[in-house]
């Protein structure tokens, strides 16, 4: 398909490295949750609705990008959509989270697992990726995502969210064989999902581990790594970013799995974020998502501050998870213009 010319190649360039006026920026989860006019949607239509209609797929998608002036649009969908797609019903419950009625427990569960055509199985999405790239005009990219194979792991065998996944991590320990299987069906079926979403459109994309930073070291090199490797080393089509929340421990790990930039959260010191990384890679993160209830100047401050922390190039300005709902749209307009009217002194 042909789509419009991209005009606002910012982030591209600063996932490629390439010297920029002034950094990127785009806040996790931007798609929903925070704009009034998302939650009016949410009214009328069930979350499964919203993502498997391609026109409300767009019209969420690029909310941000017309209301908030964001460097990139990331599709509207969910991470739980590939559980769903190998047989797992996934249920959105308002006001609690995903609930999966049926859960992994046994190495025979995930033997009866069966990897289904994606193009066949997820077409909605590649739909409402074409959908939002003619929408876009080319105003901004649109960054495709799926979860990381050890974070959709904690849903499929925990069912549903969880402060620690115990249960999750309890699967792994002490059933390795079924849990290694597992991550490498997680594995196949995003290498194909991230391959058709960058056919159907996406220009840059995100693995989402964010419940890497559950394991301990040790255990992140075991049930994480080397799946996230696998599907770097698969989808180099686009710029690609990997973003581990918690895991400090494993920057270097994450910098040497191929992705062109790492995420990091407010957690972690920029220096050492980039010490970690390296200097070929880029870094994006990493402002305290609670912190955009701060007074406007406060915020102003704290995102001049962040920037030249990190330093304008090799550099994209993000939140460090995603942005929380009760946030005032001035605030997140106010984070994103401090970046956009930055320059460095
Ligand atoms: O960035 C975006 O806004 C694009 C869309 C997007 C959603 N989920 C939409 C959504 C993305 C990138 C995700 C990723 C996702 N989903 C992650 C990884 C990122 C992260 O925050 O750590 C995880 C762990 C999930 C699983 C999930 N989906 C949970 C825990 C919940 C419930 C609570 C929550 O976070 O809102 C969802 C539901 C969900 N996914 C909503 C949205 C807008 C809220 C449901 C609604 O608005 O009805």
């Amino acid at each position: 398909m042909e789509f419009p010319e991209l005009k606002n190649d910012l982030l591209l360039r600063a996932l490629r490295g390439e010297e920029v006026e002034r950094p990127p920026v785009w806040m996790m989860r931007q798609a929903g949750r925070f704009l009034p006019d998302y939650r009016v949607l949410r009214e009328k239509y069930t979350f499964f609705e919203r993502c498997k209609n391609p026109k409300l797929v767009s019209e969420i998608t690029t909310m941000p990008v017309w209301q908030v002036g964001v460097d990139a649009a990331i599709l509207f969908s969910d991470i739980l959509v590939v559980p769903e797609a190998l047989g797992f019903e996934v249920q959105m419950i308002p006001g609690v989270g995903p609930l999966l009625p049926r859960t992994v427990k046994t190495l025979e569960d995930v033997q009866a697992i069966e990897i289904p055509d994606v193009e066949v199985a997820l077409d909605y999405v590649m739909k409402g990726i074409q959908q939002t790239r003619m929408d876009l005009k080319g105003e901004v990219p649109l960054i495709g995502f799926a979860g990381a194979p050890f974070t959709l792991l904690c849903y499929m065998v925990q069912g549903k969210g969880s402060k620690d996944f115990s249960e999750a991590k309890s699967f792994c320990f002490s059933q390795p064989e079924a849990a290694h299987l597992l991550l490498q069906k997680i594995t196949d079926i995003t290498i194909s999902y991230m391959k058709a979403q960058i056919k159907a459109g996406a220009q840059a994309f995100q693995l989402f581990d964010s419940w890497a930073g559950l394991l301990g070291p040790d255990a992140f090199m075991e049930f994480s790594y080397p799946y996230l490797k696998q599907i770097m080393a698969e989808c180099t089509e686009v710029p690609s970013v990997v973003f581990a929340k918690g895991a400090w421990f494993a920057l270097k790990e994450l910098a040497a799995t191929g992705a062109n930039a790492v995420g990091v959260d407010w957690n972690c010191k920029p220096g050492f974020a980039r010490e970690q990384i390296g200097s070929e890679k880029t870094v994006q993160g990493n402002f305290d998502p609670s912190m955009l209830h701060a007074p406007i100047e406060v915020i102003e401050r704290e995102t001049k501050k962040m920037i030249d922390a990190f330093g304008k190039d090799k550099y994209v300005v993000n939140l460090g998870h995603g942005i929380l709902p009760s946030v005032p749209v001035e605030h997140a307009k106010a984070f994103v213009n401090t970046v956009k009217t930055y320059r460095a002194e």
